[in-house]
């Protein structure tokens, strides 16, 4: 169990350093003005999507149901509840980048980078409360 749960830590921190870090690419891609530029953000957008943040967030989940078949008793806890509720809303934010990601690929982007700044800050409030329902399961 303890094995399953340290891989399950390994992987959310993989998925939050690029939930963190592709909305802030999204932030410099939609400012760049030069052809060349906005090329090589689409190649680091679609290489950080595809081979870190989908595999990760995959791992994340698996290793999460993986650790409740050792808690069962967890599925009725208060805690538990939130936490998967705001699992949902991260999943969302996900396919959410996965959206945006593809209309910087075809060029049909309009969100400016102060909408892509503050879409930047949804990740930390749901880490936080995350972590603080994990470790402090308060109800
Ligand atoms: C389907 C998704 C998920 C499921 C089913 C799940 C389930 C679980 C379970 C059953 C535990 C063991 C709790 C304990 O031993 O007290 C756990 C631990 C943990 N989870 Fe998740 N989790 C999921 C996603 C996430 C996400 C997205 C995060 C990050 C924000 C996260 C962060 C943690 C942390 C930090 C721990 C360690 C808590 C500790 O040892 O005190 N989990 N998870």
């Amino acid at each position: 169990m303890l094995w399953v749960k340290a891989l399950h830590i390994i992987s959310v921190i993989c998925w939050f350093a690029a939930l963190f870090y592709l909305p802030r690419l999204f932030v410099y891609h939609a400012m760049a003005e030069d052809e060349t530029g906005r090329e090589r953000f689409k190649i680091m957008e679609r290489k950080l999507y595809r081979g870190i943040m989908t595999p990760s967030m995959i791992a994340s989940v698996v290793f999460g149901l993986w650790l409740l078949h050792y808690f069962p008793g967890y599925l009725k806890a208060g805690w538990m509840h939130v936490k998967l509720a705001a699992v949902v809303l991260l999943l969302g934010y996900h396919f959410l980048c996965g959206h945006y990601l593809k209309l910087f690929r075809d060029d049909r982007n309009t969100g400016s980078h102060v909408y892509y700044r503050y879409f930047n800050e949804a990740p930390v409030l749901l880490l936080v409360l995350i972590v603080i329902l994990v470790v402090v399961k308060p109800f």
